[in-house]
């Protein structure tokens, strides 16, 4: 028999509901973004962010549930997005699946978003099966988790400072573009020389699959500043390009000495920077020399989105993994703990 869930997402500045079915199809995937209101601010501000999925929460389930073609008594249970993340965004979400579990007395699935965004890639790829390794790149996180089985995951290495994302957001912010800059890096990188600058790849001492992209955002800063004081212009695309480059690089090395280290023979990709093009082409190059198998989410479902949810509800659910009526959002919490 099929299983249908219901996949709720509000950890940060996207609204976002969806119908999956057996964590491998999308009946439905509905993504309220509130990026618009936010770009005012240069950044995601928290109680704006609490408010919006308030209003816009009972409308995003609806559509969800209508554009799938499905009622509360077709689904299997309710997935929600309980860590980590905003506390007041995660507590509207996970307070509206508590009571939509009760109402429709349906299991209610907690769901790490971390867990999501790895279970995007079954979405695009049905071989996709654990063990795997996957590199995950988002706004908050970025690290080299072993995925085990469907929900055993370990962290083989993490940032020590800024995530990918928000040094690519840092970098598109003092390059002078909006809110969240990491696809005005990607255009820009396009129409730049990523030759022309010569920036730094960061080095650390211990975990050699450990990240730091403080340095490299520093760099950048640091780099347009000091063109700003003397007068000097910057070519911003070609800077761009560089950091790119240097960034995608970077992340692709750590991933192939993972691989290596592991024997790990298949490769995933997620989180929002999953979507840059600099990144993605590094990783296929590098996994096509080491006969690599590399799986990738489609463009649609790199940022955040209920579908995620919803097909890492299903294993979740599979695995015996449902909450109690005490389910309380949690605002850090590493995946897999
Ligand atoms: O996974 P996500 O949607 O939200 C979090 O869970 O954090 O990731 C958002 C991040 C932002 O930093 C955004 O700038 C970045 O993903 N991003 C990109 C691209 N598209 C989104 N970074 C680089 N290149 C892109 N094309
Ligand atoms: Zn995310």
């Amino acid at each position: 028999m099929d299983k249908l869930i219901l996949g709720i997402e509000s950890s940060c500045d996207e609204t976002a509901a969806a119908v999956s079915v057996n964590g491998r199809k999308i009946l439905s995937n509905i993504v309220y973004s509130q990026i618009d209101e936010h770009k005012k601010y240069g950044g995601v501000v928290p109680e704006i962010a609490s408010r919006r999925h308030c209003e816009n929460i009972l409308t995003t389930v609806r559509e969800a549930l209508n554009s799938a073609g499905a009622g509360l008594s077709d689904l299997d249970g309710i997935a929600v997005t309980y860590a980590p993340g905003l506390i007041g965004a995660l507590l509207v979400g996970t307070s509206f699946a508590k009571g939509l579990s009760m109402a429709a007395s349906l299991p209610l699935i907690p769901v790490h978003h971390i867990a999501g965004h790895i279970a995007s890639n079954y979405i695009a790829h049905e071989d996709l099966e654990p063990p795997f390794l996957c590199l995950v790149a988002s706004g908050g996180h970025t690290m080299i988790a072993k995925v085990t089985d469907y929900t055993h995951f370990e962290i083989l290495g993490t940032t020590r400072d800024d995530a990918a994302g928000e040094a690519f957001d840092k970098c598109a912010r003092v390059l002078g573009y909006p809110y969240p800059g990491g696809v005005h890096i990607d255009r820009a990188a396009s129409r730049g020389d990523s030759t022309l600058y010569k920036l730094p790849t960061p080095h650390l001492s211990g975990n050699e699959l450990d990240f730091s992209f403080s340095g490299l955002k520093t760099a950048v800063i640091n780099l347009v500043h000091n063109a700003e004081q003397k007068g000097e212009t910057i070519d911003g695309d070609s800077l761009a390009a560089a950091f790119q480059k240097t960034a995608s690089d970077y992340l692709t090395e750590k991933a192939m000495t993972a691989a290596e280290l592991t024997g790990a023979k298949k490769l995933a990709l997620a989180g929002g920077v999953s979507a840059n093009s600099g990144v993605r082409s590094a990783l296929e190059k590098a996994c096509a020399e080491r006969n690599i198998s590399l799986y990738m989410p489609p463009l649609s479902l790199c940022g955040d989105n209920g579908a995620m949810i919803a097909c890492q509800g299903y294993y979740e659910l599979m695995a015996g993994n449902t909450a109690g009526e005490d389910l309380n959002a949690i605002a850090t919490l590493p995946l897999g703990s």
